[in-house]
């Protein structure tokens, strides 16, 4: 197993193997690795010659300082994780200053309106810092293939949209959100939930799926009263929104259609870990 932490090493590496005509599939991640990040790296160990995994918490994309201090950081746990699917994978983990230098700041960008909707209304700056990161790490890395789950299907859409925008040469693959066996979307900040909300946390899973079942006789906006009508009994877990929204637009629907696809996207807090899930509606 390779670990880089100087963009000139892993360039130079990278550079070797594209000389040698390999193809190289791409995950980012922030580390914290779990299963659900394991199955992207499989799908890129399938379809690449190569696998790259880079962990690195973006200062940049986060909104909130005591989230980012309080971000797990394991990385020799994440080396042997890795090791678990295969020794040939290459980590790049660079410090704050190998991507940024002097000035941690985020680049602003337009995404066609898919920043400001959900997540973009609740995280400020969410989204400049995950494409300023993405961007930096493409120019770094060149993959052929990238990797990013569903979970966060918006910044998925803000990333296919950074790669149509900017022309970079590489394909972007959506995979399905992995969930613990009670349903739990799998998310490093799951290890940061106590007992009590950890054993909570399922209802959020349990609320979209019910949602799904309401949505084919009911209308959205039925539905979404429901949802909060239903966290708003809950005595552990605070709805900070559920939307559901076009999946090409992310706008909230206002009347269904059946030429147009949906999900609904839930953001919950459990004490002060924030979660988020979402579902394709039928
Ligand atoms: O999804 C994440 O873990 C992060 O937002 C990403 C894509 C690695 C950028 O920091």
């Amino acid at each position: 197993m390779k670990i880089f932490s100087e963009i000139k090493q892993i360039q130079k590496f990278i550079s070797q193997l594209k000389d040698e005509n390999q193809t190289v599939g791409f995950v980012p991640t922030m580390g914290a690795l779990h299963q659900g990040h394991l199955s992207l790296v499989a799908e890129a160990l399938a379809n690449n010659d190569v696998a790259v995994v880079s962990i690195f918490v973006n200062p940049t994309q986060f909104d909130n300082a005591e989230d980012l201090e309080k971000y797990p950081r394991t990385l020799e746990k994440d080396a042997d994780l890795l090791k678990t699917l295969s020794e040939d994978i290459l980590i790049y983990a660079p410090s704050v200053a190998d991507i940024y230098a002097t000035k941690v700041e985020a680049e602003h960008f337009s995404f066609d309106g898919l920043e400001h909707e959900m997540e973009g209304k609740f995280r400020n700056g969410h989204f400049d810092g995950v494409g300023t990161i993405v961007k930096r790490l493409f120019e770094i890395v060149t993959p052929d293939n990238a990797y990013f789950g569903e979970k966060d299907f918006q910044q998925l859409a803000i990333i296919k949209k950074l790669v149509e925008k900017y022309h970079i040469p590489v394909t972007i693959n959506g995979c399905k959100i992995h969930r613990e066996a009670n349903g739990l979307a799998m998310s490093s900040r799951n290890t940061r939930l106590k007992t009590a909300y950890r054993n909570a946390a399922p209802f959020i899973y349990e609320t979209l799926q019910t949602a799904n079942e309401k949505f084919g006789t009911k209308s959205a906006n039925k539905v979404t009263e429901w949802v909060y009508q239903t966290f708003a009994k809950h005595d552990l877990l605070e709805l900070e929104y559920f939307i559901i929204a076009d999946i090409e637009t992310l706008k909230t629907v206002k009347r269904k259609s059946n030429k147009k696809n949906y999900r609904a996207f839930i953001a919950v807090y459990a004490d002060d870990i924030r979660l988020i899930d979402n579902i394709a509606l039928k």
